[in-house]
């Protein structure tokens, strides 16, 4: 329990589990509450970050993966575009 709770404090995590994971997993469930948390009255984070941060990520991919391809920095933004499309549009 407690490991399950501090995977769901991970953004990488949630995002991957959301999108691979079924229905009533924990992370797709955590994601209203994400979602509130980061929204216009909690964090306030403006949805344009969402991508920025995307972009960080990938580029930290690129640069420590000796085997990084542009599949793989396809394959990451596929699997992370439905959690980030949820975030941005649940503020
Ligand atoms: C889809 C993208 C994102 C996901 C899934 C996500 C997920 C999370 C998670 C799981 C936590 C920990 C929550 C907790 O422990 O209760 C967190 C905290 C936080 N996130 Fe995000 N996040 C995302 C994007 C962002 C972006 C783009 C920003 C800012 C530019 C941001 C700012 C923060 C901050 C400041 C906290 C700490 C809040 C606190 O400690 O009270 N997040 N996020």
């Amino acid at each position: 329990m407690k490991r399950q709770a501090l995977m769901l404090q991970d953004p990488l995590f949630v995002l991957a589990v959301a999108a691979q994971g079924g229905k009533n997993s924990p992370a797709r469930y955590s994601m209203p509450g994400l979602a509130e948390k980061h929204g216009h009255k909690g964090l306030d984070i403006r949805p344009e970050l969402y991508e920025v941060g995307l972009d960080a990520l990938l580029e930290t991919v690129k640069r420590h993966d000796p085997e990084h391809s542009h599949e793989i920095d396809e394959a990451w933004r596929t699997t992370l575009a439905s959690g980030i499309e949820y975030m941005r549009s649940h503020r």
